[in-house]
């Protein structure tokens, strides 16, 4: 199993400072130097590998998928880099490395991001698949990402129902996974029969993440995770709502409702022992 997330970690890595490095003479230096300071800061690849791995398991050669990893691992980056400002998370520590904003100021910051997020669609517009640009743009958008980040700060200080943290958590982390596998498996050629389960199955498995990504808050150590620990107090996490507990209980059940829509693919030994190893992740 380690063999091929390497394998798709080193091309995707490749991929983006390829994508990069055509623009090395360009004045606006600056702003490169901030874009791939975060974007090359390591980091797990998740998407990448879900993208890759959903063509694969369509029977195609999964460097198909490699316009859309790239472009989730350019917007999932440049949600990090927001979610770490001052107004947002307020985070200095992130894959490592001091958060952006840190090192480059705010301003550089948010343009970084723009800029992430923006070069992402000239980066999937290479794969010629309209459908799928659409789901990633509706992923990442209002009706995905940032509308979850807006209702994650939205309720903070305030206690949510289990439905309403699903639906924050749906958003925020789960529409880019969303968006990773289904895309990969639309550059793969998909069955309409496939899109939809690639789509349960980033469902179920976007909300394990995140259960376990607050998990590590409390259970996580910074050095290994690489952005600090402690710091969701006052927010709405299945841990508050749960406790430790029940959520180590949740991960798995959502982690099997996951497994259980892989029955429409081929070959599904890999995604089963990576979607099972992330139940019990570290970092
Ligand atoms: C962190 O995502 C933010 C969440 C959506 C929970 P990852 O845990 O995938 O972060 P990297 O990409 O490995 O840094
Ligand atoms: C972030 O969720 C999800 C994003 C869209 C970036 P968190 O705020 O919990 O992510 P971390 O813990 O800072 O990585
Ligand atoms: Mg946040
Ligand atoms: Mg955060
Ligand atoms: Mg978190």
């Amino acid at each position: 199993m380690n063999d091929r997330t390497g394998e798709y970690k080193a091309y995707i890595e490749q991929y983006l400072k390829d994508w990069y490095g055509r623009f090395s003479s360009e004045p606006q230096s600056k702003l490169f130097e901030a874009m791939e300071y975060s974007l090359q800061a390591g980091g797990k690849r998740l998407r990448p590998v879900f993208a890759f791995e959903f063509c694969r398991m369509c029977g195609a050669d999964w460097k198909k998928a490699a316009p859309f990893a790239a472009a989730i691992e350019m917007i999932h980056t440049y949600s990090l880099i927001h979610d770490d400002l001052p107004c947002m998370d307020n985070d200095d520590y992130r894959r490592g490395r001091l958060t952006n904003h840190k090192v480059y100021g705010e301003a550089m910051a948010i343009l970084a991001g723009d800029a992430l997020l923006t070069d992402a669609f000239a980066v999937a517009s290479t794969a010629g698949i309209v459908d799928a640009i659409a789901v990633l743009a509706e992923c990442a958008g209002s009706l995905g990402m940032v509308g979850g980040q807006v209702l994650d700060i939205m309720s903070e200080e305030r206690l949510l129902t289990e439905q309403e943290v699903i639906d924050i958590q749906t958003r925020k982390t789960g529409a880019l996974i969303n968006a990773a596998c289904v895309t990969g498996a639309m550059a793969g050629g998909a069955s309409e029969e496939q899109v939809a389960a690639a789509g349960r199955f980033a469902g179920a498995l976007g909300l394990a993440f995140q259960i376990r990504d607050d998990m590590l808050d409390v259970i996580g150590n910074a050095q290994e995770l690489g952005k600090a620990v402690g710091v969701d107090e006052g927010k709405n996490t299945f841990v508050r709502l749960y406790g430790l507990g029940k959520c180590e209980e949740l991960v798995d059940k959502y982690t099997n409702i996951a497994i259980e829509a892989l029955a429409v693919f081929e070959d599904t030994d890999y995604m089963i022992s990576l979607a099972q190893s992330l139940t019990s992740r570290t970092v």
